[in-house]
């Protein structure tokens, strides 16, 4: 019989388990709701240092009373598991991260996204997994959702000729006045950590980027609005924007290629195809067409622990894997350097001083 992997779930909160009751999402909507749906994943502890949490997530999950925990280093201490959910406050991922690094029976970590709030800690957490044979997957789970994975294929085969531009926005209200020094960013950084990621996975890596901002609230908070131009290594010209003061929430990428456009986001998928022009005699118009998927549909959460076990099992890296998390946290950092220098270009990969 194959093998059941025990799960620690460190964490448990709305990506943790409490998204699960939005009737709206699509489910599995968290990450306990994909140990409950993937065959081979069963959840054996849990932890939050929130009472009134830990205790819905053991009554939900069914976890036993005395293998819930307060403090994760007691967890990690005491409970024998293959994988471990870390579903915190992004300031805490790097210290979990590296404390469950080091439990003995531990072969993959599910860290949620942004991987951390800074490069110096990313590294250390990429390295005590790589130290310990530890496989990491970050939760940009985009990435596995069926849809943007015929998306990428598109891009990859070249099917409506070379893509030339995106333009990504994740726009929303952003949370007012919140200290830099805490968060690091605003909206570009929490929600547009899912949008770079996508940005380089599609279009490739970053040569340079040039950065804004706009921070009402002054520089030592975090921006209302951050974006900038990207230019990747392949010559796509990427435009960017994250927060905006919205009274809704838009995250989508619209892909132009030679030959057509994709719009993929929260608001579904749309594609266009050139047609020889009904208003102008010699020209070619986008007209829409219909977006077909010969792909199984998948969850993405369940792609997200379905790709973890593979790679434990394999020894391949995981997609979304740290490294690719930290380039995507590497970018946004960028926007943020530039923004503060007027603006000025920042190359990647970045050249010494
Ligand atoms: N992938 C996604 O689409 C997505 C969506 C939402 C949030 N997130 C990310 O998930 C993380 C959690 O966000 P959330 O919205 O679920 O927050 P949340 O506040 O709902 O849940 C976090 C939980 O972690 C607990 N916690 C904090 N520090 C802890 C510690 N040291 N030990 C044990 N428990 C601790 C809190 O008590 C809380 O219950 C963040 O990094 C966020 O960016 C990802």
């Amino acid at each position: 019989m194959a093998k059941k992997y025990r799960v620690g779930v460190i964490g448990c909160g709305r990506i943790a388990s409490l998204l699960e009751e939005d009737p709206l999402r699509e489910k599995p909507a968290t990450h306990a709701g994909a140990y409950a749906a993937f065959p081979r994943t069963t959840i054996t502890s849990a932890c939050d240092i929130d009472r009134w949490r830990l205790a819905k997530f053991r009554d939900k999950w069914r976890v036993p009373s005395d293998r819930c925990y307060r403090d994760y280093r007691e967890m990690l201490a005491r409970e024998e598991m293959d994988i471990v959910s870390i579903a915190t406050w992004t300031e805490s991922h790097c210290g979990i991260a590296l404390a469950a690094a080091k439990n003995p029976h531990v072969k993959g970590i599910y860290l949620e996204k942004p991987i951390t709030a800074s490069l110096a800690e990313a590294d250390r957490i990429i390295a005590a997994c790589k130290k310990r044979g530890i496989k990491l997957l970050v939760g940009h789970e985009r990435r596995f959702d069926s849809n943007f994975s015929r998306v990428k294929e598109i891009v990859d085969k070249k099917e409506l000729g070379a893509l030339k531009t995106i333009f990504a926005q994740a726009l929303s209200l952003p949370p007012p006045k919140l200290g830099r020094k805490k968060y690091t960013g605003g909206t570009l950084l929490h929600d547009g950590t899912h949008l770079l990621d996508l940005v380089l996975y599609f279009g490739g890596p970053a040569g340079w980027v040039m950065g804004f901002d706009k921070r009402r609230h002054g520089k030592a908070n975090i921006e209302t609005a951050a974006g900038g131009i990207i230019m990747l290594r392949n010559g796509v010209t990427v435009f960017v924007e994250g927060g905006g003061e919205r009274n809704y929430f838009k995250f989508d990428l619209d892909l132009q290629f030679e030959n057509g456009r994709i719009v993929i986001g929260n608001g579904g998928i749309h594609a266009f195809r050139n047609f020889t022009s009904r208003h102008y005699t010699g020209f070619h118009e986008l007209a829409s067409v219909p977006f077909k998927n010969p792909r199984r549909r998948e969850n993405s959460f369940t792609g997200c622990v379905r790709e973890l076990v593979r790679a434990i099992e394999t020894g391949h890296e995981p997609v979304s894997s740290g490294a690719e998390a930290r380039d995507a946290l590497e970018l946004i950092l960028a926007v943020y350097r530039s923004a503060d220098n007027d603006g000025r270009k920042v190359h990647f990969p970045r050249r010494a001083k």
